[in-house]
């Protein structure tokens, strides 16, 4: 099968396609309960385990890069690789997205935000290098910047949240120069040969949203920056409901689309996202060159030997997700991540280990 053949990332060699999606867990940073909770999907046989967004504001501080060694070093003993996200204020209460210091702020005065000046535009970019230095001091193999989901570099890129007629909005061009100083930033800091993912919102669900077309733009310019790896998910959405985790209701590999129409705009490694629970529909993705890595967030949550199972010739126990976003409602308060399924989420550090291809477990999820 093509979902087991390695593929390396500037130098980062993975020996699968399967990746975990960053997910959020609301358990304290590197501490026991969050490193036992990662094991086990590094244990589960995803190449890559990619860690959730953490904040420039904290990731920039002295002492971060030792808190999360421990982690690193335990998923590493699994044999996964594992990916560092860097975000702007994500864990700020009241858990909104573009928070920064506190303050909701934007590109625009607009959505209730406070229009950032040039200088405080120009000292966000600057915490994302030292950020990524510790990311590597931490021994992540690789650093991912988070520019989807509304947060600070998507809401710069989306003409509905961009209003600026300066260099960093007016045109499309301009629009990117948020994120693409990220870039720059983060690869002044750990110089050529560390791995850089970005993270983008190739459409939104909303008036003025982030089209296509102007992804492709942007998909290129990143290249062009620097990057080694492009994550392909969408921006936020107009509506009231989970538009960047579809609800069971939205098909399997719903935004795969996105995936397949930047891939051939670019040269480097592209994952795609969005439902992509069954191995039929993984392979598939791969087979037709619509993406080169298979992201996966709460099927992984919910069946975290997926990738062991499948392997092994033992996909029929495969615990599958059936989109009830338990877990993302629940991540909107303060409770650590769970799973409506899988009962050991948050639990993995007291409920003892499992085996490599995971519990005997069967059935397509409730
Ligand atoms: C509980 C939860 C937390 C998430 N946290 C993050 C995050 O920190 N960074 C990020 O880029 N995406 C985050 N996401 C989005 C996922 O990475 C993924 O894009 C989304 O769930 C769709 O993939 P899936 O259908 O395989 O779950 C989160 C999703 C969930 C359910």
């Amino acid at each position: 099968m093509k979902l087991f053949s390695p593929i390396t990332i500037n130098g980062m060699r993975l020996e699968n396609r399967i990746v975990m999606a960053p997910m959020l867990t609301r358990m304290p940073l590197g501490e026991v309960q969050e490193t036992a909770y990662f094991v086990e999907r590094a244990r589960g046989g995803a190449g890559l385990i990619m860690f959730h967004a953490v904040s420039v504001e904290i990731a920039s501080q002295p002492g971060f890069a030792e808190t999360l060694q421990p982690l690193v070093e335990a998923v590493h003993r699994e044999g996964a690789k594992i990916s560092c996200q860097l975000s702007v204020s994500i864990h700020r209460p009241p858990h909104k997205r573009d928070y920064f210091r506190g303050e909701r702020v934007g590109p625009s005065a607009v959505a209730g935000r406070r229009e950032l000046t040039l200088a405080e535009i120009r000292e966000i970019i600057a915490m994302y290098g030292p950020s990524a230095v510790n990311v590597r001091e931490a021994g992540f193999d690789a650093v991912e910047i988070h520019g989807a989901h509304g947060l600070p570099p998507c809401i710069f890129f989306s003409p509905a949240d961009n209003r600026r007629d300066d260099e960093y909005g007016g045109d499309v061009y301009r629009r990117m120069r948020f994120g693409l100083d990220i870039v720059a930033s983060v690869r002044q800091a750990v110089g050529r040969d560390y791995p850089i993912i970005y993270r983008m919102a190739a459409e939104e669900e909303r008036p003025d949203g982030i089209t296509l077309p102007d992804a492709i733009l942007f998909a290129k310019e990143l290249e062009k920056a620097g990057v080694d790896c492009l994550s392909v998910s969408v921006g936020p959405s107009a509506r009231p409901r989970n538009f960047i985790s579809p609800p069971g209701a939205y098909p399997l590999g719903c935004y795969v689309y996105l995936a397949a129409t930047v891939k051939p705009h670019v040269k480097v490694p592209v994952m795609a996202v969005g439902r992509i629970n069954t191995p039929e529909l993984a392979e598939s993705v791969l087979a037709e060159g619509k993406g080169d890595l298979i992201l996966m967030g709460r099927q992984l949550l919910c069946d975290p030997f997926w990738p062991a199972k499948v392997k092994a010739g033992r996909a029929s126990e495969i615990l599958y997700c059936s989109g009830c976003n338990h877990c993302a409602t629940l991540y909107r308060g303060d409770v650590p991540l769970l799973c409506r399924l899988n009962k050991r989420v948050g639990h993995e550090w007291e409920m003892g280990e499992v085996t490599k291809t995971g519990p005997e477990r069967s059935g397509r999820g409730a």
